[in-house]
């Protein structure tokens, strides 16, 4: 008898409590091994003044179980309260968001026959920082942030899911050929740490017609891990295309933490009327079984759930007629369930899943050797309202004796020294000055330049250091430089 595994649920509110009894009971009748403390999250807790929406008792539980089964709450409208799931995610470090997007053809109406995926998407980096600058009166810039820890974490998560799921393929989308540094590092960590992961197929996709392919032919996709903003389109696009929203269930994964739950939200329009339909959650718990290693009964309830929806025992939101046989309320699908836990679907896919074990562990992070870090330049933002010629000859008075200036870039584009007559240049200028000869440059250089520009009356926004690491350019080169 496996060892029972703690974790913290939450009834949260409007169906969130019917639906958690009736998980709770195909959980508890499947033979899943857990020790459950339960917490009170959501609508109740805000009204008592906790703007988080989650009591701070309540984070002692999920710091002891770390494994937290979340039922839907109900958001409270109006300032001042802040998003529980923001709140967990951030609290507890959780850098995964993941969320299957299956087609049940043809007992639940989709566009699509052979669709079962997973989309992998990073949580924590990429443009969602919130780290933004309005650079002059034209121009607003967003900082798009991905770390190689950041990376190599998800990639490895990915790999590691794959695996525990019996699934055979992960599939890498980025736009590398245009962030050639920030999505290449992405792209990069995913080929070398797919190196230990031989078992399983893998390969990468430009974002765009990636995207396009999992809109017209998901079905040539298994798992699919992506940067944050990617993986926030994609995942829509994907849950859309399934027709079947209503009844996924996706989970959120940090080092040590996992909180899983239903896509949908507390449906308080139909709270209390016995009909709503447990499967988000019930899927949400099974994703849970296999992340804290009970795969063989994530496989008993994901099977007898799918066997379920095969014999046409639907709830109101899915029931069509001529597919559908019973019209089935919350606890009638929840008995029907239990009574086939032991089957195995026809039609459907049977799923399988690794059994036993520890779960899903993510590896600690590689140790990389510090690289030789050599500054040979600096980029100066400057407001100017003028032309390319006019500022050159403004600035070129400032240089020092090392350090002098090699091009004038505005939006990317090199437009001094020879730019195009055509090129439409807005008033916020990047000022690229190099050692001459490619020489190191020491930081006085930079403060003596930034000085004399001060006393030139050139009103510099910023300035970013130019490196190279271990000889490779730790920058790109503007348009046409
Ligand atoms: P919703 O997903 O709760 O409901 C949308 C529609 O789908 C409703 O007509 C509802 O009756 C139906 N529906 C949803 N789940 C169903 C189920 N299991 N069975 C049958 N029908 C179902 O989204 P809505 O109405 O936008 O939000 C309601 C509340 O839920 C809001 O307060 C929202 O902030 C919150 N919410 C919470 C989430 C969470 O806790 N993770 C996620 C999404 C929304
Ligand atoms: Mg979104």
């Amino acid at each position: 008898m496996t060892q029972k595994t703690p974790i913290t649920i939450a009834r949260g509110d409007g169906i969130g409590p019917a639906i958690m009894d009736a998980t709770l009971k195909i959980l508890e009748a499947a033979g899943a091994q857990l020790d459950i403390e339960e917490i009170e999250i959501g609508k109740a807790v805000y009204e008592r003044g906790v703007p988080s929406g989650i009591e701070d008792s309540s984070w002692d539980s999920l710091r002891r179980t770390k494994i937290f089964l979340k039922a839907p709450i109900t958001t409270p409208q109006g300032g001042g309260f802040k998003s529980l799931n923001v709140t967990v995610r951030k609290t507890l470090g959780l850098f995964a968001n993941v969320r299957p997007c299956v087609a049940y053809h043809p007992f639940v109406e989709t566009n699509h026959s052979s669709m079962d995926m997973v989309i992998i998407r990073e949580n924590e980096e990429d443009l969602y920082g919130g780290i933004e600058y309005r650079q002059s009166q034209q121009v607003m810039a967003s900082l798009k942030l991905i770390s190689r820890p950041g990376t190599e974490r998800i990639v490895r998560y990915a790999f590691e899911y794959a695996r525990a799921n019996g699934r055979k393929k992960v599939t890498c989308m980025t736009k590398d050929n245009i962030m050639k540094m920030a999505d290449g590092l992405f792209h990069k960590v995913f080929d070398e740490i797919g190196e230990e992961y031989k078992d399983i197929e893998q390969d990468h996709m430009i974002i765009d017609i990636g995207t396009a392919k999992v809109a017209a032919n998901p079905g040539m996709f298994d798992v699919i891990v992506l940067p944050n903003l990617y993986g926030d389109i994609v995942s829509d696009v994907a849950a859309e295309v399934t027709g079947s929203v209503g009844l996924g269930g996706s989970s959120n994964i940090g080092v040590d933490f996992g909180m899983f739950e239903a896509v949908h939200g507390s449906a308080p329009d139909i709270a209390g009327m016995g009909i709503a339909n447990p499967s988000g959650l019930i899927l949400g718990a099974v994703m849970m079984l296999v992340h804290i290693g009970q795969g063989d009964v994530a496989a008993k309830i994901h099977n007898a759930w799918k066997k379920t929806i095969e014999d046409g025992v639907h709830t109101g939101d899915i029931y069509r007629d001529g597919v559908s046989t019973t019209k089935a309320g919350t606890d009638d699908f929840t008995a029907a369930l239990i009574d086939n836990l032991g089957a195995t679907p026809k039609t459907l896919a049977k799923v399988e899943y690794a059994a036993g074990g520890k779960g899903i562990i993510i590896p600690p992070l590689k140790v990389i050797p510090d690289e030789k870090k050599e500054r040979i330049g600096v980029d100066v933002g400057i407001n100017f309202g003028g032309q390319p010629d006019a500022l050159a000859a403004l600035v070129q008075p400032c240089q020092t004796e090392n350090l002098t200036l090699s091009i004038i870039s505005n939006r990317g584009v090199k437009v001094w020294p020879d730019g195009a007559e055509e090129t439409f240049c807005t008033d916020n200028w990047r000022l690229r000055f190099k050692g001459k000869d490619g020489n190191h440059v020491k930081t006085s250089e930079v403060v003596q330049l930034l000085s004399n520009l001060n006393n030139a009356d050139m009103n510099f926004t910023n300035a970013l250091m130019l490196y190279k690491f271990n000889g490779a350019d730790g920058f790109t080169k503007a348009q046409g430089e």
